[in-house]
């Protein structure tokens, strides 16, 4: 249990005497330089670890203002205050994962000026306030995933220069506004899976250069219109498996050079169109199984050299047009058994 009493100075300079006689008693000379709380464990010098207790009352903890990592896990239900954190300008990490925290007070991470590392996965998030991740500007690393997140403030991460991982994977999200990563130009790996995103605005990621990894797969996409990819240019990594995809447009992936893994499969392709993946001279992977497919068209892969797997179960091709995989000299893997109607 967590014992989260306000405890006055005297007694805190009691409690380091203390621990600091124990310290010297056990002859652990190289321990903490502060008391550490009761409920935690400060194994690293500047880090503390605690579990359990109460989410609106993390300030009583006492937690020295100068940590630079914090990692607070287990903690029930409730709103995250606005001092939780006060002064804290050197904090590097900050892990608040595995809890029932619902809200987090304005403000709350005003001082974290100095912070890489956010992680608020595994709460029950529903909502986050306008301006809550502005001071941030040295955030590396956002961890939003598995809350319950219904809509984000076009806004939100417009201070975040230097995110380079984004994680908003399994939450709620239905839509998200155009603007939402203009200003996240060093981002390099964008997490939206296990959402329920039906379709994602033109010029969402029109600024996203270096991006290496999107994953979407687990929403409700229905299609990938044309420009949508086309500034990803350092892409290696696709997934879009298990939505509901129709229809993708002709050149989607033109400009995806560095591609060399994409999921396709689990959506509802009928047919692709022509010379979709001509390009992808980089692929080395390709799902497009269970998908609807009837026939797939007469030019479709350029010369990919490197493709090793392909897989085309679970489709309803009849032939497989052996002109379309002159190009693939390199396949070591053609998946397309459970495709009951392919003859040829
Ligand atoms: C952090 O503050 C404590 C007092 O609260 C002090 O003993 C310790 O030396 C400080 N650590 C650093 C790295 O400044
Ligand atoms: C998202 O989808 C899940 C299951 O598919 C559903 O339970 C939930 O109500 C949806 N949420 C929104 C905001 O549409
Ligand atoms: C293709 O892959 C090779 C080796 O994996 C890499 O050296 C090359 O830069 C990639 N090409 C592009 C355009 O990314
Ligand atoms: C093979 O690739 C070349 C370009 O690299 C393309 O012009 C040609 O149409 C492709 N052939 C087939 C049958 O897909
Ligand atoms: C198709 O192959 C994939 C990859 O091996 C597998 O996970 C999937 O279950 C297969 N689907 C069918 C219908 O056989």
């Amino acid at each position: 249990m967590l014992r989260v009493a306000y405890r006055p100075p005297a007694a805190a300079l009691a409690d380091m005497l203390r621990s600091a006689l124990l310290c010297a008693a056990l002859g652990l000379l190289r321990a903490q330089p502060f008391p550490c709380p009761p409920a935690c464990k400060c194994v690293f010098r500047d880090a503390a670890q605690c579990s359990g207790g109460d989410v609106a009352r993390i300030a009583e903890l006492g937690l020295p203002v100068n940590l630079t990592h914090i990692l607070l896990f287990r903690m029930g239900r409730g709103t995250l205050q606005s001092h939780s954190f006060s002064g804290m300008t050197v904090l590097q990490r900050l892990m608040l994962s595995d809890s029932h925290i619902s809200a987090i007070a304005p403000g709350t991470f005003d001082d974290l000026i100095k912070l890489k590392t956010l992680r608020l996965s595994r709460n029950k998030i529903t909502h986050l306030p306008g301006a809550l991740l502005d001071k941030l500007a040295l955030l590396e690393q956002l961890f939003l995933d598995r809350n319950e997140l219904k809509d984000i403030d076009q806004n939100m991460f417009q201070k975040l220069v230097n995110l380079q991982e984004l994680f908003l994977n399994q939450n709620q999200l239905a839509l998200l506004p155009a603007r939402l990563f203009t200003n996240l130009g060093n981002l390099k790996v964008l997490d939206l899976s296990g959402n329920n995103l039906t379709h994602l605005p033109q010029g969402l990621l029109g600024t996203q250069a270096k991006l290496e990894k999107l994953v979407l797969h687990s929403n409700q996409l229905v299609s990938l219109d044309s420009g949508l990819l086309s500034s990803l240019r350092a892409l290696r990594e696709l997934q879009l498996d298990r939505n509901h995809i129709r229809s993708i447009a002709p050149g989607a992936f033109d400009q995806l050079r560095s591609l060399s893994s994409l999921t396709l499969s689990r959506n509802h392709l009928e047919f692709l169109p022509s010379a979709l993946f001509l390009y992808s001279h980089n692929l080395t992977l390709l799902t497009l199984f269970e998908n609807p497919l009837e026939e797939l068209p007469k030019v479709l892969f350029g010369e990919l050299a490197g493709l090793h797997e392909l897989w085309l179960n679970g489709t309803r091709l009849r032939t497989l047009p052996a002109a379309a995989f002159r190009n693939l000299s390199r396949l070591r893997a053609l998946g397309v058994t459970v495709s009951p109607r392919l003859s040829a």
